[in-house]
């Protein structure tokens, strides 16, 4: 120990971001639904981070429409329905033990499909935020430790339309930070965010 810390080798570094559930569309044009933590926007660019042994890395690949539906807390059980499923078939030998292949993916979450209006993948009803988007690029990532999981991409999508629901809107064109909250993957647990706002950045409008 030196200072107070001590070095480690945790398995994963989930710091703490919200959960996103990508809808890709399958070979047949059915939606794939799996959950993801690894993504983040700069502008109206987002990236994915998607390990090489998921159905979405493949859907992704071939076909770059996808929708990343934001839910919202109190459907972390919906997201965890999905955890240990993939519209992988056969699943994959690293992912054997315990993940099984689910072709309906809405179905086993209890979410239900509906159409998204410039993407061909169907977007999670009842998902509070879902930017239809579609994949420009995959650039592949490198690393030990990425590569004992099977290794790994990121998708950099570009969000072409954001439908909100009415009640998280301020305004015409603003998401309200009272009342928005995603839902947070926080080292293998579900988190909300505190209620308690801390203050706002000096380029916030409202
Ligand atoms: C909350 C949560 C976050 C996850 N984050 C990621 C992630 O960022 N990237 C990834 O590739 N897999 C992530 N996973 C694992 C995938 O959901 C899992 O591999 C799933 O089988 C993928 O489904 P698919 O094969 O049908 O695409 C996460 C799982 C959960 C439950």
């Amino acid at each position: 120990m030196a200072n107070g810390f001590r070095t480690i080798e945790p398995k994963i570094l989930y710091f703490g971001t919200p959960v996103a559930l990508i809808s890709s569309q399958n070979e047949d044009g059915s939606t794939n639904l799996a959950p993801i933590s690894s993504f983040w926007a700069l502008g109206w660019t987002a990236m994915l981070g998607l390990l090489d042994e998921t159905k979405t890395a493949d859907n992704l690949a071939q076909r770059p429409d996808c929708v990343v539906n934001i839910p919202s807390p109190d459907l972390w059980q919906q997201v965890e329905k999905l955890a240990p499923l993939t519209g992988k078939n056969p699943v994959p030998e690293i992912k054997a033990r315990q993940f099984r292949f689910e072709p309906n993916k809405f179905d086993a979450s209890g979410l239900s499909p509906m159409a998204s209006e410039v993407v061909k993948p169907e977007r999670a009803k009842g998902v509070p935020c879902a930017p239809g988007s579609a994949s420009v690029r995959l650039h592949m990532l490198s690393g030990e430790k990425l590569n004992q999981l099977g290794g790994g991409v990121a998708a950099e999508v570009e969000v072409l339309r954001v439908h909100v629901a009415s009640e998280f809107i301020l305004g015409d064109n603003h998401i309200d930070p009272q009342k928005w909250s995603p839902l947070i993957y926080n080292f293998r647990h579900y988190f909300r965010l505190a209620d308690k706002e801390l203050g706002k950045t000096f380029r916030a409008e409202r």
